[in-house]
């Protein structure tokens, strides 16, 4: 199957994953620092406990997660779409595999939240390391995304 869009269309296509994937990594980290911030609402005591709660960590850490769980399925789905819509077929090689591991960890990662609710300190220790792997992981996107866009520049 080919798409008759102009090339113009075609060639702008390529911008929105990429600057959609940065706009993520931010979110990514901002999920990090508020969930570390919930970690030490959960554990603090007496004054700093109080300081911290009024934070409303947990709330918007929760948002924050759902927002990115949802983000990061659509932006891999774009990625393959637009791949495909500009080559004829997808490139099965790291950024590919890499993104759609990614997907699938986001997605256990935010399955695991309503046992976090009911207490679960293993379901917790999951959630930090599949989401510390995520951040990882999205470095290496980062790295072999910029290296797809330098290719799609010098064409
Ligand atoms: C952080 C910076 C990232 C950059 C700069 C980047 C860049 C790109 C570029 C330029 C493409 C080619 C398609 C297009 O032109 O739109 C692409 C494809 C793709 N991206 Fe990313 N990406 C990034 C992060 C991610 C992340 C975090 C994921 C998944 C969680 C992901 C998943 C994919 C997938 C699945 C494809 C299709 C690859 C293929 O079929 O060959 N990317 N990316
Ligand atoms: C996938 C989307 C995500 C959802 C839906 C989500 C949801 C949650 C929930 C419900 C909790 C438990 C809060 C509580 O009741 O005590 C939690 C805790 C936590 N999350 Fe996430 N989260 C997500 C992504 C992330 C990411 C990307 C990171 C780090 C980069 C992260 C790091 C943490 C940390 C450090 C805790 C604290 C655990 C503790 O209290 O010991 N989360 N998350």
């Amino acid at each position: 199957m080919s798409f008759d869009l102009p090339d113009s269309v075609k060639f702008g296509l390529n911008f929105v994953h990429p600057i959609m994937m940065w706009l993520l990594f931010a979110v990514t980290l901002y999920a990090l620092y508020s969930g570390i911030q919930t970690q030490r609402t959960r554990t603090a005591e007496g004054e700093v406990k109080k300081q911290l709660i009024q934070g409303k960590f947990r709330n918007k850490h929760y948002q924050i997660g759902s927002l990115l769980l949802a983000l990061m399925i659509l932006g891999t789905i774009g990625g393959m779409a637009v791949t495909y819509i500009n080559n004829g077929k997808l490139f099965v090689g790291p950024h590919l595999l890499v993104g759609l591991t990614m997907t699938g960890i986001v997605g256990i990662s935010a399955a695991l939240a309503p046992l976090m609710q009911g207490g679960n300190a293993i379901a917790r220790y999951a959630h930090i390391t599949l989401n510390v792997s995520l951040l990882g992981l999205f470095g290496w996107q980062a790295v072999t995304g910029m290296q797809i866009v330098q290719k799609i520049l010098s064409n």
